[in-house]
């Protein structure tokens, strides 16, 4: 029988890791690859399973198609958003080659936060934020000056997961400074954060604030099952906790089995549950089937509990080399079953370990890459595997000549596993000495991110927001807010 034939888009480290997950099944698939920087890690799968690498714009839906041609592919498997958002599913279905990976339509759920927002609210899902958009900045401007409340600000697109601005307006002796720093903020993300994105015509999202831990629901669908991944807990801020500029996920924490130590069953079930509503109504709305990966970016909120933030229509980068090494269900299986709508055959299985992400990143990342960039890796992949870590390669350049250069995001992303998050933390930890740059640039990573300290902190702001959930629920008031506006006294604001 002739080997099945996978063309990967992308070049991050999540791709590496559904590259390897790819490559493990017993189904011996030959792996191709089209990416715009040569990952090493995803380039020895293709060479290995006798596949081939494409050089050029992942995210052109034109190049992915005639990669696809060039190697005559049985299907493709798309791992970032943006090939999506750029149509790269609809014009390979137009050409008659399967793609595991949302359409458009159904991508549009993560492109634009407004028409997330908009769905939720209209097939009343549970964790409706208020939100407001604005296509002009003296509009949204406008609209700060009048209310003083706390904020989120978001570009209306997503924008890599740039740009979010949460600002906290409770002082009345702050406002005036407060309103300040919101107005300046929503004239950046228009000016900037925005600037380069014409396939919306919203620019800036306006939201409630919500405070509590953040996780990752990722999950396999084929438009009628959704079939989850054990919950993982991302760490976006670039330095130790939970301080400094955003990035794109300094590394990430999964427990033994589908919870985290700060998510209860019911929590995990109402977050399924969410998900699976929100694939539903997209259905709903686009008369399109979302075949592919949907994600949950969610937060247990004091107003709601489990609320999405964020929707991703792809896995978590890095949550997914949190899961995906330890998947013991045939890659190739799922993906096949997506494709023909059976998923409901299949029971996803992993091993049964806790696991820990750290993302090794060049200075300058996130908010200077050009710095960032360019640097020669110097990796000791023999010791980094002595000390139970696996090397998942990120933004990476590797030459003809073999040498590979950063590619001014994360560079490589180490995966640990072990009986508790804290053991897979240390090991995972004790790998990183063996990532440098060889010029002598310097690199980072947040060696809190497996802790116990950090650990206790999440479940400490879990408790806390669950208690005030679940007294509201007692009481009848999920979703209903009561706030005080100045200058227009009290409203009651029901979701
Ligand atoms: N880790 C966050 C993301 O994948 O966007």
């Amino acid at each position: 029988m002739m080997a099945v034939k996978v063309l990967l888009v992308g070049e991050g480290g999540r791709e590496h890791a559904i590259a390897e997950a790819i490559c493990r099944s017993p189904q011996n698939p030959r792996l191709y690859a089209v990416m715009r920087l040569n990952n090493p890690g995803i380039a020895s799968l293709c060479q290995k399973t006798g596949g081939e690498v494409f050089l050029g714009d992942s995210k052109n839906p034109q190049t992915v198609w005639e990669a696809a041609e060039k190697f005559h592919v049985d299907w493709v498997f798309v791992g970032p958003e943006e090939p999506l958002f750029h149509g790269v599913a609809d014009t390979l279905e137009k050409a008659g080659i399967p793609c595991v990976g949302a359409k458009k339509g159904p991508a549009e759920l993560e492109m634009s936060k407004a028409s997330m927002r908009r769905l939720m609210w209209k097939y009343k899902i549970p964790g409706r934020l208020r939100f407001k958009v604005f296509k002009e900045v003296s509009e949204a401007v406008a609209y700060l000056r009048e209310y003083a409340e706390s904020l989120a600000l978001k570009p209306a697109r997503q924008a890599g997961g740039k740009g979010v601005k949460v600002v906290a307006d409770l002082q009345a002796y702050l406002s005036a400074e407060k309103s300040h720093v919101k107005e300046e903020h929503a004239k950046i993300i228009y000016s900037e954060h925005m600037k380069d994105y014409t396939d919306i015509e919203d620019r800036i999202l306006i939201e409630e604030k919500v405070d509590g831990p953040e996780y990752t629901l990722q999950a396999f669908t084929d438009g009628r099952t959704v079939r989850p991944l054990p919950l993982v807990q991302d760490n976006k801020n670039a330095f130790e906790m939970d301080i400094g500029p955003e990035t794109g996920g300094m590394g990430s924490i999964a427990g033994k089995g589908p919870l985290l130590p700060f998510i209860t069953m019911e929590e995990y079930r109402q977050s399924v549950s969410i998900v699976n509503k929100c694939v539903k109504a997209v259905e709903a709305e686009t008369g399109e089937k979302y075949k592919g990966v949907v994600s949950g970016q969610m937060m247990l909120t004091a107003s709601w509990g489990p609320t999405i933030i964020e929707f991703y229509s792809r896995l978590g980068d890095p949550e997914a080399v949190n899961v995906l090494p330890l998947l013991k269900t045939d890659m190739v299986e799922i993906c096949e079953a997506i494709l023909d709508e059976k998923l409901h055959k299949i029971r996803l299985e992993l091993e049964n370990a806790a696991s820990v992400v750290k993302c090794v990143s060049p200075r300058g990342y996130p908010d200077q890459r050009e710095l960032a960039k360019g640097h020669p890796l110097s990796i000791d992949l023999e010791a980094i595997r002595r000390h139970g870590g696996r090397v998942y390669f990120a933004s990476t350049d590797q030459k003809p000549d073999g040498a590979i250069y950063s590619g001014g995001s994360r560079l490589v992303e180490i995966f640990a596993k072990g009986e508790t998050i804290m053991e897979a933390g240390e090991k995972a930890e004790a790998c990183m000495p063996y990532v440098k740059l060889g010029d002598g640039w310097g690199v980072y990573h947040r060696s809190d991110i497996g802790s116990r300290e950090l650990l206790e902190v999440r479940i400490e702001q879990a408790q806390l927001m669950r208690a005030v959930y679940k007294y509201r629920a007692k009481k009848g008031l999920v979703g209903k807010t009561v706030e005080w506006i100045p200058r227009k006294g009290k409203l009651v604001l029901k979701a």
